[in-house]
């Protein structure tokens, strides 16, 4: 029998009316997305029939602030579910995907994150995933009383400790530790059970969790950071990582670097996927993936584009810019943080005028973008696949739910008819999908 090909894994990444900033005026995307729970639970039972590995939901506690003149026309990120608790609704309808929430280890206590995520493992059987972030918006802080907004640094070594805190605590009891046993009369074994005891930098946790050990023994972890911090995160504590990368060439470089991080640390590469963003706007044919995208463009109104363009550069004060000059100079941003390199990568391959620029970031910031038929589409998931700048790929349709839809429909038989995709889940769990191993216990 002929050797399986590499296999392709697949996220989807749900913002509720989609990915463009003006995906909420197409005609395909559900205008109430952020409150409608029927949508969410539509679209989980799209994807799992699109076979992919897992749902993604960003999220952070709190809403955008900025220029509401413009945000009053991007409704992006300002009414959307919770993500655990949307999940856990999703997965009473599906019995395959996986669902990552994002949670922060900022803004939340690790007993109550380790709590939420135990039990969306055990609501789904096996299917929970955390992507672990340090939450950059400042606008959060005022929701937890916290008047200082931690570093850089700060943030990433609270999270390095945080996620051994989490792990300590879902290992709270053995696997085997509750016999529920009506001849003895023995629930639990108490020999069984671990308290944490933890007094660290940061945090104080003393246990155990009032939840028995994950199905997945861990969910599954994802990070997103590309810094260096992030990386080194990344390489320590992640199942997966998720990138942001525009070509090819860097996400090949970040995929071999944090590959190498984590063997240094003691891992395998496998251990760790690799999975960049990519913006889709995929139709029958390239002709109509073009239209709608031109359409998309249409709909966005120039404070909007100011707006996309101030958030890519962490807010600074951009002044009144004329959209169909070049974007200035001396606007660029020249310090190493991750949102200042992706705006230098992306001034350099599309050097146009600032209409142009937010156009360009106008789906996903600064994914990539694959518009077109399902061929051409196919073609390019499967170059970075095949040249190793991704183990598989976040899907960010432009509109939602048409453009998740389209994906399945046109993109996921291309993939499988090319071999590189699954035409069944392998296992039961999501670990067991993207083929990693369940964690020992800490205690084993
Ligand atoms: C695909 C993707 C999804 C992300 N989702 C979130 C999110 O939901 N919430 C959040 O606060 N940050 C999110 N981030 C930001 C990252 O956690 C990280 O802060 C950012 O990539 C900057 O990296 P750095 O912190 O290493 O500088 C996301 C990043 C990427 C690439």
């Amino acid at each position: 029998m002929a050797e399986q090909k590499r296999q392709i894994k697949l996220a989807a990444h749900i913002h509720a009316t989609g990915h463009h900033v003006a995906a909420w005026l197409h005609p395909r995307s559900q205008i109430d997305a952020g409150r409608n729970a029927k949508h969410y639970l539509s679209m989980a039972q799209t994807a799992e029939r699109g076979k992919f590995d897992l749902m993604f939901l960003a999220d952070s506690p709190g809403i955008r602030e900025g220029n509401l003149n413009a945000l009053r026309r991007w409704p992006q990120y300002n009414t959307y579910f919770e993500p655990l608790t949307i999940f856990s609704a999703m997965a009473a309808v599906t019995e395959h995907i996986g669902f990552v929430a994002t949670a922060s280890t900022t803004f939340m206590e690790a007993y109550n994150l380790a709590r939420f995520f135990a039990s969306l493992d055990h609501i789904s059987e096996g299917r929970a995933g955390w992507n672990v972030v340090t939450t950059a918006a400042k606008e959060a802080a005022a929701n937890f009383g916290k008047d200082e907004f931690m570093s850089h640094a700060e943030r990433y070594a609270r999270a390095h400790e945080y996620v051994d805190v989490v792990k300590g605590l879902w290992d709270s009891w053995d696997d085997d530790a509750f016999p529920r046993d009506r001849e003895s009369g023995i629930y639990f074994d108490p020999d069984k059970m671990h308290r944490l005891n933890h007094k660290g930098k940061f945090l104080n946790v003393a246990g155990p969790l009032n939840m028995e050990r994950p199905p997945q023994g861990h969910p599954l972890i994802v990070q997103a950071g590309t810094s260096e911090d992030g990386k080194n995160l990344a390489a320590t504590i992640a199942d997966m990582v998720f990138l942001m990368e525009m070509s090819l060439d860097s996400a090949k470089r970040i995929y071999k670097d944090v590959k190498e991080r984590a063997v240094k640390f003691g891992r395998q590469p496998e251990d760790l996927l690799v999975t960049p963003g990519m913006a889709t706007i995929v139709c029958k044919t390239a002709d109509e993936a073009k239209r709608q995208h031109e359409f998309l463009l249409s709909k966005i109104h120039p404070e909007v584009g100011l707006e996309i363009i101030r958030t890519q550069m962490n807010y600074v004060d951009i002044g009144k810019l004329d959209i169909d000059r070049p974007f200035p100079k001396e606007l660029i941003p020249t310090d190493d943080s991750t949102h200042s390199r992706r705006t230098r990568e992306l001034l350099a391959q599309n050097p146009g005028t600032v209409r142009e620029m937010y156009e360009r970031m106008s789906v996903a910031r600064t994914a990539p973008l694959l518009i077109g038929d399902p061929i051409q589409v196919a073609d390019q998931l499967q170059q970075w696949h095949e040249e190793r700048g991704a183990d598989g790929f976040i899907i960010q349709p432009a509109y939602l739910p048409g453009g998740l839809d389209d994906f399945v429909d046109l993109v996921v038989p291309e993939l499988q008819r090319r071999g590189i995709y699954r035409t069944e889940y392998e296992g039961t769990t999501l670990r067991e999908n993207l083929g990693l191993r369940r964690p020992a216990s800490v205690y084993a």
